[in-house]
């Protein structure tokens, strides 16, 4: 296990907060030690050999409208992203992940754990470029990452938030046994719109 992660049972004692839990997480989020793999995937920190694959993601205008991945790609934008994923780390604020092949090692996706500002909570991010969806590459990063966050570290509960017409990111979530909670009404912020999002939850004790 790396260095600043634990395991479940090697937690440190809680520092005081209010009774909603509501305070900084305990401690930031490290790379996982052995690092997260499948038979088709390796979860691995983002390296400047990754530029093509934040290009490709700028091609589908949904992946930057919800997130920091630059519209119009120029390489200065691309290592500025990857400079931005590695200050995820670094800043406490979670861990960003690319989702790479398994056999050569080229970065098709990203999965983000976001740490929240309520003990033991997390919040999950993830796309894939295009040419490689429907492959099962989702599936696996999902898989790996929820696992991995939810028995390594402190984090409990981990939360997606989906808008409700995104059919295949439903599907990803339900196939990895997320619960749906909910609809959020005018809860996503997507380029000064407001939008609904489907909630969905897994904790810690569905993988018992
Ligand atoms: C959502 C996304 C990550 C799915 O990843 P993926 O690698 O294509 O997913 P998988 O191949 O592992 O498929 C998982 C399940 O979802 C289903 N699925 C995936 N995309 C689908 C689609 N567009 N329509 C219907 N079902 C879909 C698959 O059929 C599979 O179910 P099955 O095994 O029962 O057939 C990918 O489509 C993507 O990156 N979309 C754009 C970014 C995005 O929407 N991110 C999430 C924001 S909340």
């Amino acid at each position: 296990m790396g260095k600043g992660s634990r395991g479940a049972g090697d937690l440190p004692v809680a520092p005081s907060s209010d009774r909603f839990g509501m305070r900084q997480s305990l401690m930031p989020l490290d790379y996982p030690d052995p690092e997260l793999t499948s038979d088709l995937i390796r979860l691995r920190k983002w390296t400047y050999n990754d530029l093509p694959c934040v290009e490709a993601a700028g091609t589908d205008p949904k992946i930057p409208q919800g997130t920091t991945v630059p519209p119009l790609y120029t390489e200065e934008e691309g290592r500025a992203f990857i400079e931005r994923q590695w200050g995820r780390q670094i800043g406490g604020q979670g861990l960003s992940m690319a989702v790479a092949d398994a056999g050569t090692n080229e970065a098709k996706g990203l999965v983000f754990l976001g740490l929240g500002r309520i003990r033991g909570h997390c919040r999950l991010g993830y796309w894939l470029i295009p040419a490689a969806r429907r492959q099962g590459l989702g599936t696996d990063a999902i898989g790996l990452a929820s696992r991995w966050v939810l028995t390594a570290t402190d984090v409990h509960r981990l939360v997606a938030e989906v808008e409700p017409s995104n059919v295949g990111s439903l599907a990803l979530l339900r196939k990895c046994g997320f619960t749906e909670e909910g609809l959020l009404r005018s809860w996503l912020w997507i380029e000064d719109e407001l939008f609904d999002a489907t909630q969905f939850s897994l904790l810690r004790t569905d993988l018992m």
